[in-house]
């Protein structure tokens, strides 16, 4: 009698981010090629633990690669975060006989795998998120196709900001990370940035940039404020009683998230997920797969979750010195 093929289960869980899809195509094909079994779990750990799974197989994730959003659907599983849940979601791997669980998502899914692992389940995490937030990582599937997303929308913002000598505000999404934040400021030429990692909370400094920039003739002024900092609304109001300059803020939300992915978002999710089969041939389990100089490497996991991730510094200060404006 021959042997029951090993068996990959795969999900996607937290927020949803273009390129997840590649990534649940490249697990299911690379496992596939390599003999193992694949099943899809379907809404993260609330799939889990309600057992709601669906064979994949090649065909199955045909026709997936160039589509935003994620077929196995995503969850945040309130359930998940008790140790009553993480056992029971332990107890429901080991009677599946699911060899390795690939969790693709953000730091929250990472944490949720780590209790899994440390149940005794085989658990592999690849970097989904749009917020580049996952500390051992230098890249994150979604976050190509969010910055250009909002990169456009920006644009877009821009033109009715100089047509109408206004100032805007316009937040982006990161959760509490700048990073989006910052490379659409520095891609769109924005007058300013604000994110989390260095606001001091001084709207001064802000205030005094528009009046200084008015004085040289700008006609538009375009502040990219991170969701971290928030209260774009209410700073719209402050802003404009003190310098007397028309506000207005705009929440580009969720169109960030959605979408076909960019080349780079289905590349990067395409290698992560075969990087994920290949750490679970050579029983590199309890690990995370990540990008680090240029290279896929995996860290294990509890340490993945240890590591800080600042905002890149180099990029802060060019974003300053290229906005400055002298007449
Ligand atoms: P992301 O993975 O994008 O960071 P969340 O932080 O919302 O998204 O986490 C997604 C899900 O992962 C949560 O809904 C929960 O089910 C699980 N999770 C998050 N944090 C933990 C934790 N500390 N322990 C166990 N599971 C967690
Ligand atoms: O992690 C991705 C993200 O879009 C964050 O940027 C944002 O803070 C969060 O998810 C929003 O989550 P929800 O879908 O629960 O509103």
């Amino acid at each position: 009698m021959e042997a029951p093929l090993k068996t990959i289960a795969v999900l996607t869980s937290g927020g949803d981010a273009p390129g997840m899809n590649a990534a649940i195509r490249a697990v299911v094909r690379a496992g596939i090629d390599k003999g193992y079994r694949v099943v899809g779990i379907k809404r993260g750990y609330s799939g889990l633990l309600e057992e709601d799974f669906v064979e994949m197989t090649s065909k199955s994730v045909s026709d997936i690669i160039q589509k935003g959003g994620t077929i196995l659907y995503t969850a945040r599983c309130e359930e998940f975060m008790t140790k009553e849940g993480q056992d029971l979601g332990a107890q429901i791997c080991k009677k599946n006989k699911f060899d390795a669980v690939v969790v693709i998502g953000g730091d929250g899914s990472f944490k949720g795998a780590l209790e899994l692992a440390r149940r005794g389940v085989g658990v592999v995490g690849i970097p989904g998120t749009i917020d580049l937030d996952i500390a051992c990582s230098e890249y994150t599937i979604g976050f190509d196709t969010a910055v250009n997303t909002a990169m456009e929308a920006i644009d877009k913002v821009r033109d009715t900001s100089a047509s109408h000598e206004r100032c805007n505000i316009i937040e982006v999404m990161g959760r509490s990370a700048g990073h989006i934040a910052l490379w659409c400021a520095i891609a769109t030429g924005a007058e300013d940035v604000l994110v989390p990692e260095r606001y001091d909370y001084d709207e001064s400094r802000i205030i005094e940039q528009i009046i200084n920039k008015r004085k040289i003739g700008k006609k538009h002024h375009v502040i990219i404020n991170a969701e971290g900092i928030g209260h774009s609304q209410s700073m719209a109001k402050r802003i404009e009683t003190a310098t007397g300059v028309e506000t207005r803020a705009t929440l580009l939300g969720y169109v960030q998230r959605g979408g076909s992915p960019t080349c780079r978002d289905r590349l990067y999710a395409s290698a992560m997920g075969t990087k994920a089969v290949d750490l679970i041939e050579e029983g590199k389990i309890g690990t995370v797969v990540a990008v680090h100089d240029g290279k896929y490497v995996s860290f294990p996991i509890e340490e993945a979750l240890s590591m800080q991730k600042d905002i890149d510094e180099y990029l802060f200060d060019m974003s300053r010195r290229l906005s400055r404006v002298v007449k």
